[in-house]
């Protein structure tokens, strides 16, 4: 078993008189003192815009800044650093795709996404569809929380475009086969995006092998810093789209009523980015490779078997989501209790879960369902963690039925 509590001090706080039990690393992971050290150090020393100045210090904070998108490019296994893109997040590297990439779409063609994607995967598509005329689609999900696979022939067709669809789900845990939707899409000349934001802290990236046209995470589900995100995009694809927003560092030339561009990555970065998050970022990818992703792999599968385990034999419990192929994450229901209402009580006894549609309203709509208590696990999190949760979660029914 991986143990690295003693890297997070945030688990040393008591809530309502109880140790933290943290359970909604879907939402977003803790930070290890690595991280957050490595981000005051950014801002106690090299505060410096990047790109820009002619001194030493603006220097130093470009290059670490620089260092950051190679670790990044070999994190995931790019093929150039100009191919990682800084955003704000995964909801921005999303926006930003659907709008460029979109542009070039005309009238009827066509956008494919899933139903168990969350908003941020949904809402900058429909966006676009409006304003283009756009036609979206989407590939069903099965009760047991897979996509069905079997509708793909007749989904992805020559007036498809683009495919955009989650690695794995933020309420089911699923991780979709995501190389047999590449494959398909690429046969009809469709671009793919793929949203990583829960894949990313969970099991490596090759996204050369996995022949992605577009993937995007954010950095603060994986141990790194809130507001920072990345979108990979092949370098060809990058360049052949317009910029999503104007001004500073993105331009070749400005004249007083027209600009021209500067090649991927700079022309999708307008503006001062989150400089100290890109330089503290290596420290995230460090933490991380430091313990291995077999190990990681690991540590979540026990965790996973033990918390399942456990709910199957609660009465009146009915899961969302039951593929063997899934990370550390666990949504369900029990008869008779309101989720927002066995979270209140959960959070009395210490432990923090997700409860609520978690973003994901068509996918809710698929189960029946409005709302679900979400559990989902970590490095940080072991069996104690897990009892506590059991424990507090059946106090909990006994309180409501
Ligand atoms: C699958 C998935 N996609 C996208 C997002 C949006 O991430 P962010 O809010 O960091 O942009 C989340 C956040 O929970 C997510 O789980």
């Amino acid at each position: 078993m991986i143990d690295v509590r003693n890297q997070f001090p945030v688990l040393e706080q008591t809530i309502n008189k109880k140790p933290l039990v943290y359970l909604d690393s879907a939402a977003t992971s803790l930070k290890p003192t690595v991280l957050t050290n490595r981000l005051s150090w950014a801002y106690e020393n090299l505060s410096a815009n990047v790109h820009r100045g002619a001194h030493f210090l603006s220097d130093r904070a470009t290059s670490e800044f620089e260092n950051s998108r190679q670790r990044v490019k070999n994190f995931l296994n790019a093929s150039h650093e100009d191919e990682i893109v800084w955003t704000s997040g995964t909801t921005d590297a999303i926006n930003l795709v659907a709008e460029s990439f979109c542009s070039s779409m005309s009238e009827g063609e066509e956008i494919l996404l899933t139903q168990m994607e969350h908003h941020s995967n949904l809402v900058p598509w429909h966006i676009q569809a409006k304003k283009r005329k756009l036609k979206i689609k989407a590939i069903p999900v099965t009760p047991k929380g897979e996509l069905d696979l079997s509708r793909l022939d007749e989904l992805i067709t020559s007036k498809t475009k683009i495919v955009s669809l989650s690695y794995c789900s933020n309420v089911l845990g699923t991780i979709n086969p995501i190389e047999t939707v590449i494959k398909k899409a690429h046969s009809v000349g469709a671009k793919v995006m793929v949203d990583a934001a829960q894949s990313i802290m969970h099991f490596p990236t090759d996204v050369q092998a996995l022949d992605v046209d577009f993937f995007a995470f954010s950095t603060h589900k994986m141990f790194g810093p809130f507001g920072l995100g990345v979108l990979y995009g092949k370098k060809q694809l990058l360049n052949e789209m317009p910029p999503f927003k104007g001004g500073g560092s993105m331009i070749s030339n400005v004249e007083i009523d027209h600009s021209e561009f500067l090649e991927a990555p700079q022309r999708f970065e307008a503006g001062t980015p989150h400089i100290a998050g890109v330089i503290a970022l290596p420290a995230a990818i460090d933490f991380i490779e430091q313990m291995g992703f077999s190990q990681i792999k690991e540590h979540d599968k026990n965790l996973l078997n033990m918390i399942t385990t456990e709910l199957k034999t609660i009465d009146g419990l009915q899961f969302m989501g039951e593929s063997e192929n899934k990370v550390g994450i666990v949504s369900f229901n029990i008869d008779g209790c309101h989720a927002s209402d066995v979270g209140h009580l959960l959070n009395q006894q210490g432990v923090a879960v997700r409860v609520g549609h978690h973003c994901c309203q068509p996918l809710m709509k698929a189960f029946g369902v409005t709302s679900s208590i979400r559990a989902s696990l970590s490095v940080y999190n072991n069996e104690d963690d897990v009892e506590r949760f059991l424990k507090a979660l059946k106090k909990s029914m006994e309180m409501l039925t």
